[in-house]
């Protein structure tokens, strides 16, 4: 996955074409109906994953059968005739992914594979499995239209979902607008994602979200800044981390100035997740180094994610140039496949 920074830039400058082709990929693809559909599942890691909380987040209050992700060799009990997988790997040779994707045959469920190529596609064209194959020579993380977007075609397809072509364009228009907004050529004062770099750069990144909503957006931006800028993050979302991780404000007091909380707000939220941000906001300020709340732009559920996702990947890339740093390569998670083959 090595890339230079002007290669990562101008993959993120094209993300709304990504995530038109990625539509239109999904549509293409044959998948069999399954009969009495119980259960979706999307298997994959890192950035092979997050699509699949995507989906699952998309998907909670517009599929009748649950969406589940898993980051893991195995599958769960539940996983049988009645479950479509979709098993997805960017490089197509990441073997806790292809360990699942066996098991997945084994059980008998009916499966998608989403890869760029690798042994994934290999083993699925043997197989007779439906194979949505993406282009090759993006990291993954870079790639989140191809990862995300043909799996809600392949459900439309299905006829589970409907009105994704029209969000999609929603979508990729929201896009363009922001390529502007966040790019290189966008000077520091209006350009949201520069500030919030300088903000990040020497602390560390706190990012909440709401649960079933940008919860997903919160865990992305900790990916993205562990990933493009090699650099610590944590996430967690409302209304949970009410319950345990505000009482951690208080000591020690050296290290809490360090930290730089950001607050992911959707219009979807609970208006009481609202409540909640307001007065945590209050409890923490003060005492941290600084608070920024981003509110999601856009009407329908695709623009509103990605709006604050492509915030947060400008950010993580500017973070990268901050710490003099190539966002492209991951020599650790290379080295660590490595170590393991
Ligand atoms: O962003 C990355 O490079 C990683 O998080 C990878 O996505 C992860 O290691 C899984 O690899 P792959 O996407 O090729 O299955």
């Amino acid at each position: 996955s090595a890339m230079d920074s002007t290669g990562y830039f101008a993959a993120l400058a094209e993300l709304g074409t990504q995530c038109r082709n990625a539509y239109m990929l999904g549509r293409e693809t044959r998948v069999p109906a399954v009969a009495d559909l119980s259960t979706v599942v999307v298997t994959g890691l890192g950035g092979s994953a997050i699509g699949g909380d995507l989906l699952r987040v998309y998907c909670q209050e517009r599929l009748r059968v649950p969406v589940t992700v898993n980051r893991d060799y195995t599958l769960p009990a539940f996983v049988g005739k009645k479950t479509l997988v979709f098993a997805v790997s960017y490089s197509g040779n990441t073997e806790e992914t292809l360990s699942a994707y066996q098991q997945a045959r084994e059980k008998g469920a009916t499966i998608v594979a989403l890869t760029s190529g690798g042994k994934l596609a290999a083993l699925a064209a043997a197989d007779g499995v439906p194979v949505i194959r993406v282009p090759a020579g993006l990291a993954p993380r870079a790639a989140t239209g191809y990862l995300f977007i043909p799996m809600l075609a392949v459900l439309e397809g299905l006829g589970m979902l409907d009105g994704i072509e029209a969000e999609v364009e929603e979508l990729a228009r929201e896009l363009a607008h922001y390529a502007t907004t966040y790019g290189l050529g966008s000077p520091v004062a209006q350009n949201p994602a520069k500030q919030l770099a300088l903000n990040f750069k020497g602390r560390l990144p706190i990012i909440w979200g709401a649960s079933g909503t940008t919860e997903v957006v919160a865990q992305r931006w900790k990916g993205q800044i562990n990933e493009n800028a090699k650099a610590p993050a944590y996430w967690n979302a409302f209304p949970e981390l009410n319950h345990n991780e505000i009482v951690g404000f208080e000591e020690p007091a050296e290290l809490i100035r360090q930290l730089w909380v950001v607050i992911l707000r959707d219009k979807g939220d609970h208006v009481r997740v609202g409540y909640r941000m307001e007065i945590t906001r209050r409890v923490i300020e003060g005492k941290v180094a600084g608070v920024t709340e981003v509110t999601s732009t856009g009407e329908g559920m695709l623009a509103r994610l990605y709006s604050l996702i492509y915030l947060g990947d400008w950010a993580s890339v500017y973070l990268a140039m901050l710490y003099g740093i190539d966002p492209g390569p991951v020599k650790v998670i290379d080295y660590l496949k490595g170590e393991l083959a």
